[in-house]
Formats: C-alpha cells, structure tokens, sequence
C-alpha cells in the first residue's frame, strides 16, 4: 500500500553554511546569504587507503594503525573548499554595497569568487598565473562569467596587485585575508565534530595560502572553548617540495610544483600558520612532486575518491611523516581534508595513466580482453 506520508530518513534540510552556523559567524547578519548551499560536505571513512598508507610506508611500525576519514570538499557547489568562504565573503561584500569583487587565484579561489559573484549579480575580476591553472578552474571561473586576467607573474605576484588595486578603487577584495573568508571557512571544523562527536586526533591538510589552516584552527578551537569538543586536534600540514616557504623558514621567489593550487612562495597567512602548528603541537613538511603524484593515484584507485594533486599532498605529508617517524599514529583518529576535485585537472588526471584499450566492437574482441 502506498505511503500517506515520506518516511523520516533523519536528514536535516541543508540551507548553506551561513544558515546552519549564522550565530558563529562573524560577518553582517542584515541580508539573506549569498549561498549555493556549499558545506555539508561528506566525512568519509577510507580503512582501505589507511591500510595501504601503512603497509607502503611504515610496514615495521607499531605506529601506523589508525582511523582514516577523508573530509571531501570536492563535494562543494564549485568543487572546492573555497565555497565555504565565499558565501560569507560575498554576503559580507553585498551587505558593504560593493559592486565588484576582485582576487588573485590559482585557480579554485578565481571558480568560486566567479559562481557567487554571479549569484549576487556582481562583477568579478580575477588575476591568475599565466599559464599555471588547471583546465577545470580556468573552465569555472570564464563560465560563471568572470572577467579574467592572465599575469606573467605568479601567484604572490597577483596578490600584491590586487591589493594595491582595492586602495586605488571601490572594490571588494575576497581573498582569504579577507576576514570573512575565514570565517566561513572555519565551518568545515564545526562539521567534522559534529559528525564524529569530537575533534581527531590529527587533522591532515595541504597548505598553500594559509587561508585554510588559519580557519581550521579556529573553527576547532572555537567549539572546544564552547564544551563541544572534549580536545583539540594536533595539526599536519603539508606543502610541495618546491613550494615550501613555511617549512624552509624562508620567502620562495620561484615557486614550482605540479600541484599548482598551492604554488604560492609567500602564504599571506604565514603567521597564523605557524602559530596554529604550534599551538596544536602540530607539524608541517614538504613532499616532491612524485609523492604527491603517487599519492594522488592511490586516493582514487584504493577508494574510489578523486581529488586533483594539491589536495593529495595533505595525504603524502603524512605518510612522509609516519615513514620518518615524525608522528606517532597509534589507534588514532585521522582526518584528512581533499580541498578539491580531481576533475579540476584532467590534463595531470591523463597524463601518465594507461590510456583506454581500443577494440573492435563485437562480443569476441570484447571477451578476448576483459
Ligand atoms: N588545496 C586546493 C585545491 C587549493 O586550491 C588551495 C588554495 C589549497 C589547497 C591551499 O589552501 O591557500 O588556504 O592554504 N588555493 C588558492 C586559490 C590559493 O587561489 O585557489 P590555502
């Protein structure tokens, strides 16, 4: 017999992370959100690539028995992390009466300022390495409707410029030393202890910018302030070998890495970075290209989840840390965040794999390979 009414599958409706979070974040509350109900993003189980990281890299160590979660915010509305903080950026720069926005961008900052602009009717302009952004990014960002400029610089190149363009005109920077950004951003914490009941023990990600890591931090700390979480996790992050400011102690004039969303020489969040490892007893390292490559291969193939190279580079951070016995991973809890989609980059997806099997199309050819 037909039911009269849907059965309660428990399932909240989801209206954005300004809706569900308004009375954490700090950015004006006077008109309705700029949202394309980003957040919500899945916290996924992975004990088979858990497995795998240890038996690949510590296969002597008592160590290396631990809980892996992937938090994927390839799930988000543009494929990226960056939603999160542009729903609040863009309602904070509406609420403000800006009419353009402006960002430098390696790509996925450039994609979702684009969409939200869009969605609040403003223009947008982004600045991005000539050159040096995934095909998907630079795909979003001209869709979505941006005006968008190439540079013959990089990345810290185009941060300097937008910020000196926002002191000689009216408009909006939404970077994410933009304060509202981070205040969006911080929602991912909220969300990773409101699934689990608390806060991991260790919390995996890549740094670029230092936007994101700054906004974890926060985020964590802020529900262990409030009795939501009983502890707070101790941080790893993760830069290319030759992007790796933070870890050499030094400004890198010349970038250069594969993962090129966080080909960045001098993190505009540095401090905040350094003091988030800190605190949290934290630690960062670099990885080469070839282990963030390989990493990202194996996220796909042993889970079936596909991120681009960038986000990959939190997971070979730690696996470079457990071989080294830099963390001691013992029946903890792991967190890892997977900033973005491996769709954002199909040129690297491509590159390097086997390549599809031709045959003829008949039942015979079909059998003979399969
Ligand atoms: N992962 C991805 C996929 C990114 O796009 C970025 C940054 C990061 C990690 C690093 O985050 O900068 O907060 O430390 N992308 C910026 C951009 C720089 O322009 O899209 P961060």
């Amino acid at each position: 017999m037909a039911q009269s009414s849907r059965p309660d599958r428990g399932a909240k409706i989801w209206n954005g992370v300004i809706a569900n979070y308004r009375e954490r974040i700090e950015i004006t509350h006077d008109i309705a959100p700029v949202t394309l109900l980003e957040g919500n993003t899945p916290l996924v189980p992975a004990p088979r690539l858990a497995h795998w990281i240890a038996q690949e890299f510590a296969p002597a160590s008592k160590n290396a028995d631990f809980e892996l979660f992937i938090k994927y915010e390839a799930a988000n509305p543009t494929g990226s992390f960056k939603d999160r903080g542009m729903t609040t950026a863009m309602t904070q720069a509406v609420a403000d009466g800006a009419k353009t926005v402006i960002c430098a961008s390696t790509g996925n900052t450039a994609a979702s300022a684009a969409a939200y602009a869009a969605r609040a009717g403003l223009k947008c302009v982004v600045l991005v390495p000539d050159g040096k952004i995934a095909a998907g990014k630079l795909a979003g960002a001209l869709s979505y409707g941006a005006q968008v400029i190439s540079i013959d610089g990089n990345f810290d190149d185009g941060l300097r410029m937008v910020r000196e363009a926002t002191e000689h005109a009216p408009i909006a920077l939404v970077n994410s030393i933009n304060p509202a950004r981070v205040q969006g951003q911080k929602t991912a914490s909220f969300e990773i202890i409101d699934v689990l009941g608390d806060a991991p023990d260790w919390l995996c990600l890549p740094v670029g910018n230092a936007g994101n890591i700054t906004s974890y931090w926060l985020g964590f700390k802020e529900y262990h302030r409030d009795g939501l979480a009983s502890k707070l996790p101790q941080l790893l992050g993760a830069q290319a070998a030759g992007s790796a400011p933070i870890v050499l102690g030094h400004i890198v004039k010349n970038p250069d890495t594969i993962a090129t969303a966080i080909r960045i020489g001098n993190p505009a969040r540095w401090h905040e970075a350094s003091a988030a490892l800190d605190e949290s007893d934290g630690h960062i390292c670099a990885v080469p290209d070839e282990a963030i490559l390989h990493m990202y291969r194996n996220i796909a193939k042993i889970e079936g989840i596909f991120c681009e190279p960038s986000s990959a580079t939190g997971l070979a951070g730690l696996a470079r840390s457990l071989r080294e016995s830099m963390v001691d991973l013992h029946g903890k809890r792991v967190v890892c965040v997977l900033t973005g989609h491996g769709l954002k980059d199909p040129d690297t997806a491509i590159k390097g794999i086997a390549a599809p099997i031709m045959i003829e199309a008949n039942i015979t050819a079909l059998l003979k390979v399969i």
